[in-house]
């Protein structure tokens, strides 16, 4: 029995693939490289040791998610493969739409036909839109605010609905806060294709002097320094999540659970700049720009349903995402 793991080459996925083969689990892998690329992979085998089946394949592709199923004994899925930038949702609504969904919907139906039953969804904090209370618990009210967090919800209600209609599934939903950081090692990490839309990409641009400007996008907002605040996670916390989540999906006869991955502390833009500065000894040139549409004030975590049910809980510091982010970004 194997892990499939869809988008298993990119950012999130290709921690969580070293976190599941150090743990012991068999795994097979797809990525179609929309935002990743091969080197990931052998980041992965380098790191674990270990070797595993990869299929260059794209989850629109039915006959080539049919044919991973068919060759082999796929247990579970973790689906990470989608398109995960909110402005580019925001620019082109159809795009992330056909592909997000119309990808899970490929995914699912043929998990259901080949009777794979667990499906671990790789969410967002996104679902819960413009929190009116902070910390966030499972329980607040969703919300979709962009077309990216509405793919994201639509398939956690799908998920939810499914399991209404057949109780023979295990649906695990993830919400991910604000993933940071690299593999200690520095031989994978965060590597987006093309123009970097999150703070820690744009940081490591910036220090890498590959910017001509690094702006905090609003100080002017209700919080305890003016700037946003959100719940970084080191990816690696994130992917021990995965491993855990895998877990109880395996002893779980069936269940619709969703838990946030996040630390619980939320950290203002302005101190994810200074620590990234302390800890590397670089000095980040930026200054003061315009809000951006759509962002809260603050969103982060209360992950105690995580500790409770997965007995997973995050470890590693802002301290440790910083290093680890800039020991990937300047040796890649
Ligand atoms: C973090 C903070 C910005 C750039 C998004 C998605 C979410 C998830 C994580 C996928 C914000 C500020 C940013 C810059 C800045 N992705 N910022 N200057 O917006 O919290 O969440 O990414 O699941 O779904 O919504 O993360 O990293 O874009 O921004 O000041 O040049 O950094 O205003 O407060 P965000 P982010």
């Amino acid at each position: 029995m194997a892990v499939l793991v869809t988008g298993g080459a990119g950012f999130i996925g290709s921690h969580t693939c070293v976190e599941l083969m150090e743990s012991g689990e068999k795994i097979v892998v797809m990525d179609n490289f929309y935002n990743s690329t091969p080197a990931a992979l052998d980041g992965i085998c380098q790191i674990s040791g270990r070797g595993f089946k990869f299929y260059e394949a794209d989850m629109l592709d039915m006959p080539a998610v049919d044919k991973i199923f068919e060759e082999n004994d796929i247990e579970m899925v973790i689906h990470f493969a989608g398109y995960k930038c909110v402005p580019e949702s925001v620019k082109n609504p159809l795009m992330y739409y056909s592909n997000n969904l119309r990808g899970t919907f490929n995914i699912l139906e043929t998990m259901k036909k080949y009777g794979c039953t667990k499906f671990i969804f790789s969410s967002s904090a996104t679902v819960y839109g413009f929190p009116e209370k902070v910390p966030v618990t499972e329980e607040s009210p969703l919300s979709a605010i962009n077309p990216y967090g509405s793919t994201k919800l639509i398939i956690e209600n799908l998920c939810r609905e499914m399991y209404v209609a057949d109780n023979s599934w295990t649906m695990v939903l993830l919400r991910y806060f604000n993933p940071v950081g690299a593999h200690p090692s520095g031989l994978i990490g965060e590597n987006p294709v093309g123009k970097p839309n999150n703070l820690m990409p744009i940081v490591i641009e910036e220090a890498l002097g590959k910017r001509d400007k690094l702006e905090v996008a609003g100080n002017d907002y209700p919080t305890r320094d003016g700037s946003c605040i959100r719940d970084y996670i080191h990816v690696m916390d994130l992917a021990k999540g995965h491993v855990a989540a895998v877990k109880k999906a395996r002893e779980l006869d069936n269940g619709c659970l969703a838990y946030n991955l996040g630390t619980g502390r939320g950290y203002s833009v302005f101190e994810v700049l200074d620590t990234f500065q302390r800890v590397n000894g670089i000095d980040l040139g930026y200054t003061i720009g315009a809000r951006r549409p759509g962002d809260a004030a603050e969103c982060y975590s209360d992950p105690s349903l995580a500790e409770r049910e997965l007995h997973w809980k995050a470890e590693l510091t802002l301290e440790d995402m910083c290093r680890d982010a800039w020991n990937y970004a300047k040796n890649k």
